[in-house]
């Protein structure tokens, strides 16, 4: 009986220990480097940020035994905003903030065993955001990783728990770790409640745990606030009452939040509300907002991405309404500009608002979460779409103005510099659902800090760090190199079996996993189906957006928008973008467009299986829990690109009438 009982202890232990470690395993991220080995740190005085770099050194040190080290406030002029420079024995910065990214930092090379030498780092952008598109009601807009770790349904949303806390206080560390500095707490398409007083305070009660971490907290708006929370009769911008309204609700926030970052602003766009309800325009309401949020330095984010039902190109549309009100805005409004000119498309050229607007700063959107990549059932690592679009010339003052340079101040030397991130966050029990999704969000910091990092390097760091055995204290090479590879490769695969050629939005209605290019419907707006996209007809596939069709090669400068208009020049990748091309046409490999697009949607299926059997070989190498997990979802992306090749075939073939080539695989 004794022993029965004892085995019944033993087994319970032992189920507590392995729900313990399968929620320590997933929430660690990639901060899994404890460590025993002592070092001593010396700090300038005390304060909650000092405190924290100096816990998290002694509580990761993988370094020298027995080291002392010095962290210092320096005024050396190579350390710029938060930077730091590091040294075997100390780091120095200009901020406090400086040095706890510099503790991280420290602990990086120390985790990826790069040797500790002496370097300045500065971050590429002063703001590095994360967008939650979280609503009140906790759940996610284009989220795939279960609720909102801010807002719920528990007591109307507003209460918070013991474990709220701790999860922000973790959700802040996680950032801070990567260099991100700022997040919108809320959903661009955004709720008036958010402004009212007992949202405010749980905003408060949020900003509270991030500050220490150094990072700011920001809010998405309504442009109708005044008329939905307020009394007013109208959201007018002109109006002095409406403006007033702005400045009194913008002095009670900052009575809360003192370092409140600002307001991100979705207006005039898929419904919402905005200046332009009033005859108004979109700079008028930036301005409003922005006169309010100036004596206090805050700041105005206003998205460009706008587009009406209207015989002009969708894509060409948000430049056009944005560029003549360029230089008219105040000096604390940015413009946040989605990577590419439609949305988040598996590819899409650059935005040309990245090389058009000259007097007005333009920031990056990127998007995290996965919305048209496979939600969290994909694994498809964004970094190198982030890289290429970083990446691209605009030509905007001749060669080698990247869009990288047009918004990080080095092209119009400015410090009002921003990125921000869509957010893949949610309460799973790994924080945003595939593991493999945890590296776009450690992807988006690392990038946001230095704009020029690669890559294949960002994916080493973050595998040796996710993967890092606690025991050993370091990840299996083989499966590091392997998984690097699999990653690295990732985007282009899911690009060859979504969207070959430049192809581009033929997703199902609605939710954007699956495909549907032969989606059109008299009844909803033309640019809302897919047939409007691909254009698909007898003659060939594709969207004329050369000077013969909506001109929109020409919102690029020169000597790129020639390359693109040209069909002999237009790189391949955007063929279909920017051209509608005869099914007979040749392309570079000497196949005929059909028989390259039926090669590249089965080169993507074929990728995904190579992952397969890579990742299967990888058995043994890491945990169980987080093998199979990818391995099962690894099947579901293999099959889910076999059924995206299959449809798009089948449905283009009708236009194409021509055979599907027999050395591929058939659809079934
Ligand atoms: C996409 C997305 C929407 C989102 C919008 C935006 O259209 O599907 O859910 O609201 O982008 O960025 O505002």
């Amino acid at each position: 009986m004794a022993y029965i009982k004892r085995m019944i202890i033993v087994a319970l232990l032992m189920l507590t220990q392995a729900t313990l470690l399968k929620a320590e395993d997933g929430q660690a991220l990639w901060l899994r480097g404890n460590s025993n080995i002592k070092v001593t740190v010396s700090g300038p005085g005390h304060s909650p940020v000092v405190d924290l770099a100096i816990a998290e050194l002694k509580r990761g040190w993988h370094g020298k035994p027995d080291m002392v080290l010095n962290l210092r406030i320096s005024d050396n002029p190579a350390i710029k905003g938060d930077g730091f420079q590091l040294e075997e024995s100390a780091i120095s910065a200009r901020t406090e903030l400086g040095l706890l990214y510099g503790a991280y930092e420290l602990l990086r090379s120390q985790y990826l065993g790069s040797p500790a030498r002496r370097f300045v780092s500065n971050p590429s952008y002063s703001r590095r955001i994360l967008n939650h598109w979280d609503n009140l009601d906790g759940s996610i807009e284009r989220g795939y990783a279960g609720r909102s770790i801010f807002w719920g349904e528990k007591e109307n949303g507003l209460s918070i728990t013991e474990q709220d806390k701790e999860k922000w206080t973790a959700y802040a560390r996680a950032n801070a770790s990567i260099g991100i500095n700022g997040s919108v707490l809320n959903n661009v398409n955004a709720s008036a409640k958010i402004l009212s007083k007992p949202y405010l305070e749980k905003v408060r009660a949020i900003a509270e745990r991030l500050r220490p971490y150094g990072i700011k907290t920001y809010l998405s708006v309504n442009f109708s606030s005044p008329v939905l929370i307020g009394k007013l009769k109208k959201a007018d911008p002109l109006d002095p009452q409406v403006q007033q309204w702005w400045k009194d609700k913008v002095k009670e926030i900052y009575a809360l939040i003192p370092d409140f970052g600002g307001f991100l602003v979705k207006a005039n766009s898929e419904g919402q509300p905005g200046p332009q309800d009033y005859g108004r325009t979109h700079v008028d309401g930036a301005n409003m907002m922005a006169d309010a949020l100036e004596p206090f330095g805050g700041i105005v984010m206003w998205r460009a991405f706008v587009y009406n039902p209207s015989p002009e190109d969708r894509t060409k549309q948000a430049y056009k309404e944005f560029l003549p009100l360029d230089g008219a805005f105040r000096k604390n409004v940015i413009l946040q500009v989605k990577n590419g000119p439609l949305d988040f498309q598996p590819r899409e050229p650059f935005s040309p608002l990245f090389g058009g607007m000259t007097k007005t700063p333009v920031m990056p959107e990127f998007q995290i979460t996965q919305e048209y990549l496979g939600g969290s059932k994909q694994l498809v690592f964004l970094s190198t779409l982030w890289e290429e679009c970083l990446n691209n010339d605009t030509f905007k003052n001749g060669k080698g103005s990247t869009v990288a340079a047009c918004t990080d101040g080095s092209l119009s030397k400015t410090d009002f510099t921003a990125i921000a991130g869509v957010a893949n966050i949610g309460n799973d029990v790994n924080w945003t659902g595939h593991t493999f999704a945890q590296a776009n969000w450690y992807a988006f910091g690392r990038l946001a800090w230095n704009n020029k990092l690669e890559s294949k390097v960002i994916a080493a760091e973050w595998i040796k760090q996710t993967f890092l055995d606690s025991k050993e204290k370091k990840t299996d090479a083989k499966f590091a190199k392997t998984v690097q590879g699999i990653m690295m490769e990732s985007r282009e695969a899911a690009v060859d079996y979504m969207m070959p050629l430049g192809l581009h939005h033929i997703f199902a209605e609605g939710h954007h996993y699956g495909p549907a290019p032969w989606f059109s419907n008299d009844k909803i707006r033309a640019d809302w189906t897919s047939v409007y996209y691909h254009k698909a007809d007898e003659q060939g596939i594709g969207f004329d957006r050369t000077r013969n069709g909506s001109d929109a090669v020409d919102q690029y400068h020169e000597p790129l928008s020639s390359k693109l208009n040209s069909l002999s020049t237009c790189p391949e990748i955007y063929l279909l973008w920017f051209h509608h091309v005869p099914w007979s046409y040749r392309l570079k490999s000497g196949n005929d467009l059909w028989t390259e697009l039926c090669l590249r949607y089965d080169r993507g299926v074929n990728k995904v299986r190579s992952f397969q059997k890579d990742w299967d070989r990888m058995d043994g190498a890491i945990d169980k829990e987080r093998f199979q997990e990818v391995q099962s979802k690894l099947r579901t992306q293999s099959r889910d690109a076999q059924i995206w090749k299959d449809a798009c075939l089948l449905y283009f073939q009708q236009f194409s009438k021509r055979e599907i080539p027999f050395d591929i695989e058939r659809p079934v």
